[in-house]
């Protein structure tokens, strides 16, 4: 068989008065009526209720708890490691096509079943706003399952291009030995699902620790792929102290990969002690890591002004500048600037709305939690201590939710620390140069900063952005002409960054499923 070419979910637009608005809205509210919800771990297919009980609380207003979550403790990691391992063969041996089967109806249960739920759930306990969830949690999610089944057999249909004549070559693809570790983040429910999924669907077994701050959207994803027909076991659920289960399955024998998303400093964290603990594996691990980033737009002299006003102020305040692809560093030429950039992009910030998801004409939502904020206002506060001008923003309030403002701050000094160090919030540094000063400006984007994850340049001139290409080789994994640089649509533009940003492994292509392979090359002679 052939898996029929698929399409990207179609994203709906919640246009008020549509039915997909009303439903929506109902979902949210029948989710505010129910919570606290209480998530087990989740073993074998079995909830486990430890009784070690954490809340994941609502950021928007954090008196309140979307959910109760059950951490694992030692013995329940243990359990979970030795169930998934114990399931790995009746995964493996199960036919492709019942592999494809499941991660497609998974899929659709997300297009069609789940798609309010996991959406209500991303708005309201990640602080996303509408559309924010619906091309995370409902177009995203669904993409990565049904491209992942396109790409996976894509791979396997990869075989040796020459025999050698009384010979047959083949290879074939198996799935590592030993567990896959997901580590998975707050900011993108997606890839809270795509971390454990695409492993899985190459037949491995994961165990699956989910962010604290994200725990009920992906246990809902964990619902879905057993409603989907992932046996028990294959995707363990594990809820817990993040440094705790983590520390645990990378000090186990039969740990076969990392398959992280987070910060820099965890994942660099995690490769030494990977490192630390390498004579007690089987194999070496595959680590492959989505971490952080800086991430730039050049506004040229050439660039057509309004559309790169409007697409800087989605990419630095959309979900509250919390993607690792957001805008945080902005070059712009002195000409355009002074010719209508500024007046116009403070005027769009000055319109954003900000505050409860729940207020669809809201923008922008909350930040994740206190420790964030708190970074957040500090960065605030660092750079205007450091000479930088607030030009619109600078202020926040937690007394309800985690709510700071869109902050636009400009600075003389290329190499300020908001020019430098990631602050995954609603904060943008702009810096000004010289029309004539383009080529040295592209030379400070690429020493700045440790990152090199996104970036977007705006020029209607060809040279310029052949010039910036050239020169900002490595500056960033996804580069965008006169296009904001986040939003990445899975088999469109493949995602990932170097350098401090990550292993570069791409998600959303074929590249990722690499990874999570061994191959076995066999010779036959006739
Ligand atoms: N893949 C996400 C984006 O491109 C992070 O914005």
């Amino acid at each position: 068989f052939k898996v029929p070419i698929v399409e990207n979910e179609p994203l709906v637009s919640y246009a008020p008065g549509s039915p997909e608005r009303a439903a929506l809205q109902a979902a949210i509210a029948q989710m505010e009526q129910q919570l606290p919800f209480e998530v087990p771990v989740i073993i074998n297919g079995v909830p486990v209720k430890t009784g070690k009980l954490s809340k994941q609380s609502i950021p928007s207003d954090h008196a309140r708890h979307i959910c109760i979550y059950h951490e694992a403790d030692e013995a329940t990691v243990a359990r979970a490691i030795g169930g998934a391992l114990a399931a790995k063969a009746g995964w493996e041996a199960m036919p492709w096509g019942d592999r494809a089967a499941i991660f497609l109806k998974a899929a659709d249960l997300i297009s069609n079943k789940y798609r309010y739920k996991l959406m209500a759930a991303t708005m309201l306990g990640q602080g996303k706003n509408v559309w924010q969830a619906e091309i995370d949690a409902a177009a995203e999610l669904a993409d990565f399952f049904r491209f992942g089944v396109k790409y996976v057999e894509e791979l396997y249909s990869q075989q040796p291009s020459k025999n050698s004549g009384g010979a047959w070559n083949r290879v074939e693809y198996r799935p590592l030995e030993g567990f896959v570790l997901a580590v998975s983040p707050f900011n993108f429910t997606a890839i809270g699902g795509n971390l454990p999924g695409t492993p899985a669907l190459v037949g491995n077994v994961v165990v699956w620790k989910p962010s604290p701050a994200a725990t009920y959207s992906n246990y809902i994803i964990h619902q879905i792929l057993s409603e989907a027909g992932v046996p028990p076991g294959v995707i363990q659920f594990v809820p817990g102290p993040p440094p705790e289960v983590v520390a645990q399955a990378i000090a186990h024998r039969e740990f076969a990969a990392l398959h992280f998303t987070g910060s820099t400093f965890v994942f660099k964290k995690l490769w030494k002690d990977i490192a630390t603990n390498i004579d007690k594996y089987k194999s070496y691990p595959r680590i492959v890591g989505e971490t952080g980033g800086k991430n730039f737009h050049v506004i040229d002299k050439s660039a057509e002004i309004r559309n790169a006003v409007l697409q800087s102020v989605r990419a630095a305040f959309e979900y509250q500048g919390q993607k690792c692809s957001a805008l945080s560093r902005l070059y712009v030429s002195a000409s355009a600037w002074n010719g209508g950039f500024k007046d116009q992009f403070l005027e769009e910030i000055a319109k954003i709305r900000v505050g409860p998801p729940q207020d669809f004409s809201n923008f922008m939502g909350p930040v994740i939690g206190k420790p964030a904020f708190d970074k957040i206002i500090g960065y605030i506060q660092r750079a205007k201590e450091a000479g930088g001008e607030i030009l619109i923003g600078g202020s926040a309030d937690d007394s309800k939710g985690y709510f700071v403002q869109p902050t636009v701050i400009l600075t003389k000094d290329s190499n300020s620390v908001t020019m430098r160090e990631e602050v995954f919030g609603p904060v943008l540094t702009v810096y000004v140069y010289d029309d004539a000063e383009f080529d040295t400006t592209l030379d400070l984007i690429n020493t700045t900063s440790e990152y090199a994850l996104t970036g977007a340049i705006f020029a209607s001139e060809r040279q310029a952005l052949i010039q910036a290409t050239n020169k900002l080789r490595y500056a960033a994994g996804n580069v965008y002409y006169n296009e904001k640089c986040t939003g990445a649509v899975v088999a469109q533009q493949p995602f990932g960054g170097g350098r401090a940003s990550g292993t570069n492994d791409k998600a959303g292509s074929i590249a990722i499923f690499y990874r999570f392979v061994s191959m076995r090359s066999i010779k036959e002679n006739f």
